[in-house]
């Protein structure tokens, strides 16, 4: 017999929002916003999710500039007049569902190729220039140009807000522009921004605590943290506990109210003597709320999906018991609600067998 998934359907409350259940639909990059606008197709894919009972949805990372920012063709940005109207119409039709939605803020920093992009001469923006460690790339970023990113960010925040989204989550994970300042690996600064913990979280801090100032104290700000690198799937940016609470806690001080941790398979445990995951250790450090991700009901992680990889439907019991346990408080789940939006509805009501496979060919289309 499965376990019952009833705790995945109990409410959680991050200050005055409520969320009528624990699972969000973690952020996923589409690629269907042709111009970086995305259009109706886009709308009716979020609304679909919300009327399928997702409890909080994040939004794919959208850009907060034009040039530095986005590499990627078709990926959303909030900068536009035509971008801020076609969010406005998702915020209002996934409203309209019923639903709660966030947008995920993404500069793609070093991992944004010049070559590719609509701006080849732009040099990439990152910490240091680096994007494998030892080999810079680009210049380090000026100040000056530090400064117009945090505001850039601010500005997204801002903007994600007025345009009526319930939270808005700054992607600082996956080796991007945010993570290119936590990782000692890639920031080689000796000024402010770099040097230990304090330094190299400066910049993520300023993003946070700028943007707590304009939104006010009810606007739930999150942030996705990863220790893991595109670069290096087995880096632990924070070695131990004891470098976990140096990063966490400069960034609980800016304003921080949700940290989303993510992991390729939620059930590994972050550090050695204990089972607890990332979100598991995020929690007991930071004692903010925490969202864990990674391989939920399916067999594969997502990466190597993209290889080609089947991943089958995959029993919940395991989330279920670390959720009940008090690990974390909130999973987000990729793939099997990219290609599924009544995944949820299946769940809860015990119909695990109508659950389906997936495969990259579900990133083909926008259902
Ligand atoms: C197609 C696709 C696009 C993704 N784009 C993003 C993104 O824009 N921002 C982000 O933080 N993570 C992104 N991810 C990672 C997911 O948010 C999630 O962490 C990952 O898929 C693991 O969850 P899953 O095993 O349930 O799919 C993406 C994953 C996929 C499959």
């Amino acid at each position: 017999m499965p376990k019952s998934v009833d705790f995945l359907f109990t409410p959680f409350r991050v200050g005055k929002l409520v969320l009528p259940n624990r699972i969000v639909m973690a952020p996923m990059t589409r690629s269907f916003s042709p111009g970086h606008v995305p259009g109706a197709n886009v709308a009716d894919y979020y609304r679909r999710r919300a009327a399928g009972g997702v409890g909080l949805i994040l939004s794919e990372g959208v850009s907060p500039n034009e040039v530095t920012a986005v590499g990627t063709q078709d990926v959303p940005n909030i900068v536009t007049a035509a971008a801020k109207a076609g969010w406005k119409k998702v915020a209002a039709d996934v409203a309209a569902a019923g639903g709660l939605m966030g947008l995920q803020l993404w500069h793609e920093g070093p991992y944004r190729n010049p070559a590719k992009s609509e701006f080849p001469d732009v040099p990439s923006w990152s910490a240091s220039g680096v994007k494998v460690p030892g080999k810079p790339l680009w210049p380090a970023m000026s100040e000056a140009e530090i400064e117009t990113a945090i505001e850039e960010f601010v500005a997204a925040a801002v903007a994600t807000k007025s345009l009526g989204f319930s939270c808005v989550e700054f992607h600082g994970a996956h080796s991007y522009l945010i993570d290119s300042f936590f990782w000692d690996q890639t920031n080689l600064r000796t000024d402010k921004w770099g040097g230990d913990w304090r330094g190299r979280t400066r910049f993520a801090c300023e993003i946070i605590s700028r943007t707590r100032k304009k939104v006010g104290p009810d606007f739930p700000l999150l942030i996705r943290l990863s220790q893991w690198k595109q670069q290096d799937f087995a880096a632990r940016a924070a070695a131990d506990p004891k470098a976990l609470e140096a990063w966490l806690a400069p960034l609980v001080e800016a304003g921080v109210d949700v940290f989303h941790c993510s992991q390729r398979r939620f059930f590994e445990p972050a550090f050695e003597g204990s089972d607890l995951n990332f979100a598991g250790w995020t929690k007991k450090i930071s004692g903010k709320p925490t969202i864990s991700v990674g391989s939920v009901g399916l067999s594969g992680e997502f990466t190597a999906t993209y290889g080609g990889e089947v991943s089958k439907p995959a029993s919940l019991d395991n989330l279920v018991e670390l959720m009940e346990r008090g690990d974390f408080d909130l999973i987000a789940v990729g793939r099997a609600l990219l290609q599924d939006p009544e995944w949820v509805q299946k769940v809860r009501g015990g119909r695990m067998s109508a659950l389906k496979e997936f495969s990259r060919e579900a990133l083909a289309t926008l259902y």
